[in-house]
């Protein structure tokens, strides 16, 4: 059997979030194993149109914030690229700090929802225009100070729930926000490195306002949402063994491992004792006979990011896949759900689109074309489905992996060479 061992990048959203508390701390705050990718070096532009300066060294990021009150005008609109994370949480930053300005995106940003945003923080006193379709560009009005909610979340969402809470910090009382579904909750953890409480009882979070916000020193856990593309190669490419060091194990990220555990898969976590702000682990992984599961709808939400990937698991498995409850999937970088319809369907497998979902019926996954749909995660997903495929598969525009995990095809490659010879 042949064994690898991956180290992936620093977690994404972990770093969005200690890039924008950092500019807002007092002082030089200090950040290892940070994510490279373009998203996060979407939120270090930002910042540093806000008058905030950061250096990057080899060995880590260092940010030197400005305070609560710190920020200064951009002078031209904030491009915050592909990063659907970096302009929902900067709505929450510059509406709490009171920063008038412009949030710019890509095309395939430009296109995603920014109601869900636009809404809390109005009722909290924010003066904030969309375009006609409630999308980017954003306008951030200057406000008379935010109001503190309570608030409960129609619809699923970290991003919101984060750019709340970040309003909060700068709003006149406690606010509160009820999750109906949890979601990744690791602005609520990391404010207290930075020395703010935001509590958590059952569904319900407390923020109370900030004075000041502590600079960090912290080291970022391996991205779990990355490390997921080595765990399904781990399960369907047969004689190999996966060991992804130092990953990001929260469990309202993890939804995949008990997925695939549903799905029969072994998989061994071996936890690593840290700072204790974010559980983090080694995950084992080597392959094993998959079968078709109805996915309970419970675990959508801590597993969001996961679904091409699972897709592309359930492709592989014996019988049929069932998911619904994914209608927030054609709202991510792209219509995940029918961009992986399309391309599994290019692959020969059977599949059948729901407007919440989709069954996949597992098959022998044959080679053919597929495309990113400039979606970093259809790209990894496609590229794990054609280590298991028969035939060669083509992906086109696959660099737009470079959103979140730059080094992916070098790994992929590595294996890839092992499997040939
Ligand atoms: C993220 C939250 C999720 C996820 C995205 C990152 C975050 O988005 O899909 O990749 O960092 O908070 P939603 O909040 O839209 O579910």
């Amino acid at each position: 059997m042949d064994k690898f061992i991956i180290n992936v990048p620093g977690d994404k959203s972990i770093t969005h979030r200690c890039i924008l508390l950092s500019a807002i701390a007092e002082g030089i705050s200090i950040i290892k194993h940070y994510s490279a990718g373009l998203d996060c070096q979407s939120s270090l532009n930002a910042i540093k149109q806000l008058g905030v300066s950061y250096q990057i060294y080899a060995t880590h990021l260092e940010i030197d914030g400005v305070g609560l009150d710190g920020l200064s005008l951009p002078e031209t609109a904030i491009d915050c690229g592909n990063s659907g994370t970096t302009m929902r949480l900067l709505m929450g930053l510059l509406n709490g700090a009171d920063i008038p300005a412009t949030l710019v995106g890509d095309n395939y940003l430009t296109k995603r929802p920014m109601q869900r945003v636009k809404d809390p923080l109005t009722l909290m006193g924010s003066d904030i225009i969309l375009s006609e379709n409630n999308t980017a560009p954003v306008i951030v009005k200057s406000n008379q100070g935010l109001h503190a909610i309570d608030y409960t979340m129609p619809i699923a969402s970290a991003q919101v729930k984060s750019a709340i809470i970040l309003a909060a910090i700068y709003a006149d009382g406690v606010t509160s926000i009820t999750e109906t579904a949890i979601t990744r909750d690791h602005t609520e953890h990391l404010l207290k490195l930075y020395g703010h409480v935001c509590e958590r009882k059952n569904n319900q979070i407390t923020v109370q306002p900030a004075a000041k916000l502590n600079p960090i020193n912290y080291t970022v856990p391996g991205d779990f949402s990355a490390a997921a593309f080595w765990i399904v190669a781990g399960l369907i490419v047969p004689d190999i063994q996966i060991e992804i060091k130092t990953v990001g194990i929260n469990p309202t990220r993890t939804g995949l491992l008990e997925i695939l555990a549903l799905m029969g898969a072994k998989i061994d976590i071996i936890p690593i004792d840290n700072d204790g702000i974010e559980p983090v682990g080694d995950v084992v992984v080597s392959h094993c006979g998959l079968k078709g599961i109805k996915v309970p709808e419970h675990l959508v939400s801590l597993a969001i990011d996961e679904f091409p990937i699972i897709f592309v698991a359930a492709a592989c498995a014996e019988g049929v896949t069932e998911i619904r409850g994914l209608a927030e999937l054609r709202f991510k970088e792209t219509d995940r759900i029918s961009a992986m319809t399309d391309n599994l369907r290019s692959l020969g497998i059977l599949v059948e689109e729901l407007p919440d979902g989709v069954i996949i019926t597992g098959g022998e996954l044959q080679g053919g074309e597929v495309d990113s749909f400039g979606d970093h995660r259809i790209a990894m997903a496609m590229a794990i489905a054609s280590l298991a495929a028969v035939g060669k598969v083509n992906i086109f525009n696959r660099d737009v992996v470079d959103v979140s995990y730059p080094g992916f095809f070098g790994e992929l490659e590595k294996i890839k060479n092992v499997l040939i010879n």
